[in-house]
């Protein structure tokens, strides 16, 4: 990309939100609601499959105008195009960013993009097949998912997420830690004969995820099992070094695809097993009709723009450094958990993209638990803590259950706490009292599918994308953990050895104690 995109600390919007942010201070959304009646609509913003109502956070009119202005000042249109055109935006890998071409309808461009759309489709088409002979095998009832980070976390909340939708006959397993004690529960409750392992892995170098797959080949043959091809299956854009593991039935994809993007490729054939060929197809067309809306709406009302920019908003000029997400279905329960790589592995940068310090903030933490649950638990600080948090609801709108109560309960104790959250009680400012004031985001899908689902981690994507892009910085790269790795390389080899030379007191204290 070219590097004529102004620092979004330089340009006249950026002072000029600085300005604004100090009139801020006695922003009340009591008032702001009182005071104008179209703030519900004015804030609120339909995108395929999502409704979307940010009126109570702390954002105005104004503010969002001055947020236009710098994203047309740091050129976030432009940065989105150069991504949707296969420009090399992750210059430190010098990589395109295309997860996005992995849902694009088959035959859809021409000129340089038609080839890997056309690759993408003939890969697509045979892990659709294997997905759906494998869910015809009535002799595998289990499917061991060994992978970490982007290739764990959103199979696992998307086969959870979608759970009404998958197979009942098939069971899904997901080991990740380099914890021998999750393989070893996972492997009590399995037979040989009946296991379908996949070895999910970008790269297939990633320590936790080979010393998992070991453990598991060692595992299958000393069942007895033999046939590995018709048991592992490797998902990885590395198939040479699968083939060298001993893994010949293998799903390819391509390096333009980031590790926390790669759900919609191979890495989603978990996915694929549980829902089959036409849920994951409409996984991907939900997805894809976030890109163009991403790609096509105006920004004032494109939903991943206005959503990105307000967390830059609330990041850089209101100082809040936390978003908290809750979702409220149980489905959800990995929400967070897989939103935490997407925003902070992406967003957690120090330097622009062409390597130079930052001047200001980046990614907030990110953290969260589905509701009702978290209102017993951490509900507290949110609504009395001395912090401002601002908080993401998601929820949705029809059970699949047939419970009584149990979704009109679950829906008003959502609408209850943004409710309580925005008005607060005051107590004289005791034990009881509710300062209010407290700003969140309430999502709302009509139902959990497989299209709605692709929609909203698209949204999330893309919002990640907006902000990252404000702030100059590259979102698809992860230097920041390779020295992890190479440190317990060495400390690993210690364990065995012994040998603290040239270590701190600490580490080499710990290590002492550890052997
Ligand atoms: O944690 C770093 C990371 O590279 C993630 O970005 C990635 O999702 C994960 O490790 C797993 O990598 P791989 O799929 O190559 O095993």
């Amino acid at each position: 990309m070219k590097a004529n995109a102004m620092r979004c600390d330089e340009t006249f919007a950026w002072k000029k939100l600085q300005h604004h942010a100090l009139g801020f201070a006695g922003f009340d959304l009591r008032t702001a609601f009182a005071q104008d009646d179209e703030r519900a609509v004015a804030l609120s913003q339909t995108a395929p499959h999502v409704l979307a109502d940010l009126s109570k956070n702390h954002i105005d009119a104004a503010t969002e105008v001055l947020l236009q202005s710098l994203a047309e000042q740091t050129g976030v249109a432009a940065q989105r195009d150069a991504m949707f055109r296969g420009e090399h935006i992750n210059l430190s890998e010098d990589r395109a960013v295309m997860h996005w071409l992995l849902r694009q309808p088959e035959g859809s461009l021409s000129g340089e993009l038609a080839a890997p759309l056309h690759d993408v489709h003939s890969t697509l088409s045979a892990m659709l097949a294997y997905a759906d002979q494998i869910r015809g095998d009535a002799q595998i009832t289990d499917v061991v998912n060994i992978g970490i980070g982007g290739s764990d976390l959103g199979p696992q909340m998307a086969v959870l997420a979608l759970r009404d939708f998958a197979l009942p006959a098939k069971r899904f397993h997901f080991v990740s830690n380099v914890d021998g004690h999750e393989l070893a529960a996972v492997l009590a409750g399995l037979k040989a004969e009946n296991t379908l392992f996949l070895i999910a892995s970008k790269t297939f170098t990633t320590l936790e995820t080979l010393c998992n797959a070991r453990s598991a080949l060692a595992w299958f043959l000393a069942q007895g099992g033999q046939d590995v091809a018709r048991h592992f299956a490797a998902l990885t854009t590395n198939v040479a070094a699968a083939a060298a593991f001993g893994i010949t039935t293998t799903f390819g994809f391509w390096d333009w695809v980031g590790g926390r993007y790669s759900l919609w490729s191979a890495i989603g054939l978990p996915l694929a097993i549980a829902i089959g060929a036409p849920g994951f197809r409409d996984f991907l067309a939900g997805a894809h009709a976030m890109d163009r809306h991403f790609q096509q709406t105006p920004l004032a009302s494109n939903l991943p723009v206005r959503m990105g920019l307000m967390d830059v908003w609330y990041r850089n000029f209101l100082n809040y450094t936390s978003r908290s997400v809750a979702p409220y279905h149980s489905a959800l329960a990995r929400w967070p958990a897989y939103l935490q790589q997407l925003e902070m592995e992406s967003n957690g940068k120090r330097v622009d993209r062409h390597g130079q310090a930052l001047g200001y903030s980046t990614s907030p933490v990110l953290w969260g638990e589905p509701g009702t649950n978290s209102q017993h638990a951490f509900f507290q600080m949110l609504h009395q803590g001395t912090d401002t948090v601002p908080l993401e609801f998601v929820a949705v709108k029809q059970a699949t259950h047939g419970l009584k109560d149990h979704h009109g309960l679950l829906l008003a104790n959502a609408i209850a706490q943004a409710q309580a959250l925005m008005l607060g009680q005051p107590d004289d400012g005791g034990h009881r009292d509710f300062p209010g004031n407290r700003p969140s985001s309430f999502l709302l899908l009509e139902a959990l599918t497989p299209a709605s689902l692709g929609a909203l981690i698209a949204l999330q994507e893309h919002r990640v994308f907006v902000s990252g892009a404000v702030w100059g910085i590259n979102s698809f790269d992860q230097w920041g953990v390779e020295l992890g790795k190479v440190l317990a390389k060495d400390i690993h080899a210690r364990m065995a050895s012994g040998d603290a030379t040239g270590l701190d007191a600490s580490t080499a204290n710990l290590l002492r104690r550890m052997r």
